[in-house]
């Protein structure tokens, strides 16, 4: 919050419509749109569904560090939209850590955090080999891929149930929920009731049959959450772990791809991958507009009066720096060595957002979708884009950036060759 003037006397500009089909194919324009607006602007996330849209790095700051003003619960929003409004599926309050602020917060909180910390970096390394492992197995002999359908999604199915303890054979049920529901368009009431059938089964069986998994340690936690707390948790826990990260891959991958001077070098030690998971932070980031909040109480951000029970949307993908989508390209490591080996701008992107509600696992995704990567690029070292960037093509919906297809080309290659990682 700031003591900037209050500019609420100016007339409220029409609304940026995010939930367009044209926000997909060209974010960037409806965000320098916003910008034109001031550090908060105006938007709608589905018709009739207005919000505050913070574009500027100081304002959202000054949302995500103060929980005093800020909350987190949208309960007193949801009374005011439709009951079948598309995006009451990623909005609506449920009893987990990303709904619930103060004490309760961080009890849900620190029990993800401590099961999450039992997963140890070899473990989760050696569980991202087998997933690329089965998947380059599978897409080896074709010759040819869709990185998003044949392997950004079903890898992070494949980790997540090896993980929330499922077999590899319900990755496709996951899938079709959480698509659904993450796109927040017409079908989204019926992807969150199918995802949240697939959490409720998960829990059963877990609670009945407790395993080495993470749902099984949810229910085990010393903090004593109820079943329904922790099929709560894991409703979260799976759905923000799946669909950004499956973004992350295919985003990064793409831009792996568009550009020789990554490509160019993947093999050379030089971690290019890590350069590129950095620069899609920074420019494509998945989650492009889930940072929601509500003012407490009528309050005035960077001269703006924001009404209570009005989503407060930090947008991460906005905050990204507008250089265009070439930024980067031919240099990846320009500047690299004068910040320590260290990418010089890895600190000013706030994708993981900040404050008390910050990505508790980011380090787990930066090692999964790096290991991920390398992996595959070793399977398949020609990998090809079919398309220039500028022709692929991008799902609605006004939360993610998130490639429908990844078509690639490479030689065909059986599992049994040699030189294929075991
Ligand atoms: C396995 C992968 C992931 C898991 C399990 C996961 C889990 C979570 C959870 C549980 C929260 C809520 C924390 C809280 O409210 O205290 C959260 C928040 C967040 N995550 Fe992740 N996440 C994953 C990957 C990602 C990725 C790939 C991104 C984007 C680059 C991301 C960005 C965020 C952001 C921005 C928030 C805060 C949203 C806000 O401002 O309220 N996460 N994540």
């Amino acid at each position: 919050m700031t003591a900037a003037p209050d500019r609420t006397d100016v007339p409220r500009p029409a609304p940026v419509r995010l939930w367009e089909d044209g926000f997909a194919a060209d974010p960037q324009r409806y965000y320098a749109a916003l910008r034109a607006q001031g550090p908060v602007g105006w938007a709608e996330l589905a018709p009739g569904v207005p919000a505050y849209l913070v574009t500027d790095r100081s304002a959202a700051l000054d949302v995500l560090r103060d929980p005093e003003t800020f909350s987190h619960d949208p309960r007193a929003w949801e009374e005011t939209v439709p009951a079948d409004s598309p995006v009451l599926g990623m909005m609506r309050w449920r009893p987990n850590a990303l709904f619930a602020d103060g004490a309760a917060h961080v009890r849900y909180r620190a029990t993800l955090i401590d099961v999450f910390d039992l997963v140890e970096p070899h473990d989760l390394r050696a569980r991202v080999h087998r997933a690329v492992r089965l998947l380059a197995g599978r897409i080896g002999p074709r010759g040819e891929a869709d990185l998003v359908g044949d392997f950004s999604r079903p890898l992070m199915a494949l980790v997540l149930n090896d993980l929330f303890g499922l077999p590899d054979s319900q990755g496709d049920r996951l899938d079709e929920g959480l698509g659904k529901m993450m796109e927040g368009g017409a079908q989204a009431a019926e992807g969150e009731a199918q995802y949240a059938r697939y959490v409720l089964e998960l829990i059963e069986a877990k609670a009945e049959r407790p395993g080495d998994d993470l749902p099984s340690r949810l229910l085990a936690h010393p903090a004593g959450l109820t079943r329904e707390e922790v099929t709560w948790q894991v409703f979260l826990t799976l759905g923000a772990g799946y669909e950004p990260t499956a973004n992350l891959l295919s985003n990064t991958l793409s831009r792996i791809l568009g550009n020789p001077a990554y490509y160019s070098t993947l093999t050379s030690g030089a971690r290019p991958v890590m350069d590129a998971v950095v620069e899609v932070l920074h420019h494509e980031t998945p989650l492009a507009n889930y940072g929601v909040y509500y003012a407490r109480r009528p309050a005035v951000l960077h001269g703006v009066r924001l009404r209570e029970a009005v989503p407060v949307v930090v947008s991460y993908g906005a905050l990204g720096l507008p250089r265009g989508p070439r930024d980067g390209e031919g240099s990846p490591h320009a500047g690299r060595e004068a910040a320590g080996g260290r990418h010089p701008r890895d600190a000013s992107h706030l994708s993981w957002g900040a404050g008390p509600h910050a990505c508790p696992v980011r380090q787990h995704t930066m090692l999964l979708v790096t290991e991920a990567i390398e992996r595959l690029t070793q399977w398949l070292p020609d990998l090809a884009p079919v398309l220039p960037r500028e022709r692929l093509s991008w799902r609605p919906g006004p939360f993610h950036r998130s490639l429908t297809a990844l078509p690639v080309r490479f030689a065909p290659r059986s599992p049994d060759q040699p030189g294929v990682p075991s």
